[in-house]
């Protein structure tokens, strides 16, 4: 049996790699711990280490883990902007990915903000069990006839493009390699952001990404615009969203992504303070809705992150060639 220290686990991970790996040959020892340079101890003895969105793959954390006799890092999900490739490469570790494992549940994701956003159904929800059925405060907007505009048109975007066309809104879409064809009109970033009711972000974080949504940004959007973001926190400076959450400019935000997200999703923190005062004023706003990166979180792509990582680390060990590999020559990351 090949050894693998699986970090951030949680129970509803478990469940999906306890039914294949055994068959695969892969004895997984389960972590709840973050991997960081620190905690890369715990893969001593292990061939691979299995990691997610928030774990800290930086040069630090690259070395303890080749010191151990780590040769192949596996990410349970799309995004690598936390994994240093360069180093990862020079310290001879493999690195792997689930580049698509269900572009629909992310997909359905933002739709779900969206569409709560809109129509209000946080407020109502909360309301209808305290058997307040006022429906004060609870106007809402149609989506029929506005104009979304979708950045990125990969595999989620676009699925998220057509979603959205369906409820009879006009997309407009900026994507740098755009895909023809599919029946999008695309425009320049600029005029996506001055044109857009609302403004959905699916691509990946880059040093060209970063703060896509900056300060200036929000000067250009137009007033009352709805944003949603499934994809990466830092692609919105989140300090300028909040003052133009508070300034009405935006209308509301959907985020299932933060910039400093590492330290509280995916953790129960309801018993301590939090000192992120931008978080905590944007939890406040009644027009923001948060969920904690879990746009992912259906059983059918967890069943897919769990079958493509199994297949890739068997893949390594057997010495074959692996697809869904990524190395210093993608994206650059921040
Ligand atoms: P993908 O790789 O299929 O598509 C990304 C698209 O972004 C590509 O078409 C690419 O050309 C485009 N792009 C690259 N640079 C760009 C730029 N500067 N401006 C606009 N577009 C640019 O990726 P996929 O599967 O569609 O996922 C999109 C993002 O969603 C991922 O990068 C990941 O960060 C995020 N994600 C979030 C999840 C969650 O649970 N919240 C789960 C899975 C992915």
């Amino acid at each position: 049996m090949e050894k693998i220290a699986f970090f951030d686990t949680k129970s509803y991970d478990r469940t999906y790699f306890d039914e294949l790996a055994p068959k695969a040959g892969l004895e997984l020892t389960y972590f709840e711990n973050r991997l960081t340079a620190r905690s890369a101890v715990l893969a001593e003895g292990c061939g691979a280490v299995c990691a997610f969105v928030n774990d800290e793959l930086g040069e630090e954390t690259l070395t303890a883990l080749a010191e151990r006799g780590v040769r192949a890092v596996a990410l349970r999900c799309a995004g690598y902007n936390n994994v240093d490739l360069a180093a990862a490469e020079r310290l001879g570790i493999r690195v792997f990915r689930v580049p698509a494992y269900s572009p629909s549940s992310v997909a359905e994701h933002a739709l779900a903000l969206l569409l709560t956003l809109t129509r209000k159904t946080h407020r109502a929800f909360t309301r209808t069990r305290e058997r307040n059925f006022s429906l004060e405060g609870l106007v809402g907007v149609n989506l029929e006839g506005r104009t979304v505009g979708v950045v990125g048109t990969g595999r989620v975007g676009l699925k998220f493009a057509q979603m959205v066309r369906a409820l009879g809104t006009r997309v407009i879409a900026f994507d740098p390699e755009p895909k023809w064809g599919a029946g999008i009109e695309y425009v320049r970033l600029d005029e996506l952001i001055r044109r857009a009711d609302v403004i959905s972000l699916h691509c990946p974080l880059t040093p060209q990404t970063y703060h896509m949504l900056s300060r200036s940004a929000f000067h250009q959007t137009r007033p009352g615009v709805i944003i949603i973001n499934t994809s990466r926190g830092a692609l919105i400076d989140s300090e300028a969203l909040l003052d133009n959450v508070k300034s009405g400019k935006v209308g509301a935000a959907g985020l299932d992504v933060y910039e400093e997200e590492a330290d509280v999703f995916y953790e129960d923190v309801s018993s301590k303070v939090m000192r992120d005062d931008t978080l905590n004023l944007l939890l406040s706003q009644p027009n923001v809705l948060v969920t904690s990166h879990q746009a992912f979180l259906t059983d059918e792509a967890l069943r897919a992150i769990a079958e493509t990582t199994v297949g890739s680390l068997r893949g390594f060990f057997d010495g074959e060639r692996v697809e869904n590999e990524v190395g210093a020559r993608d994206t650059q990351t921040v």
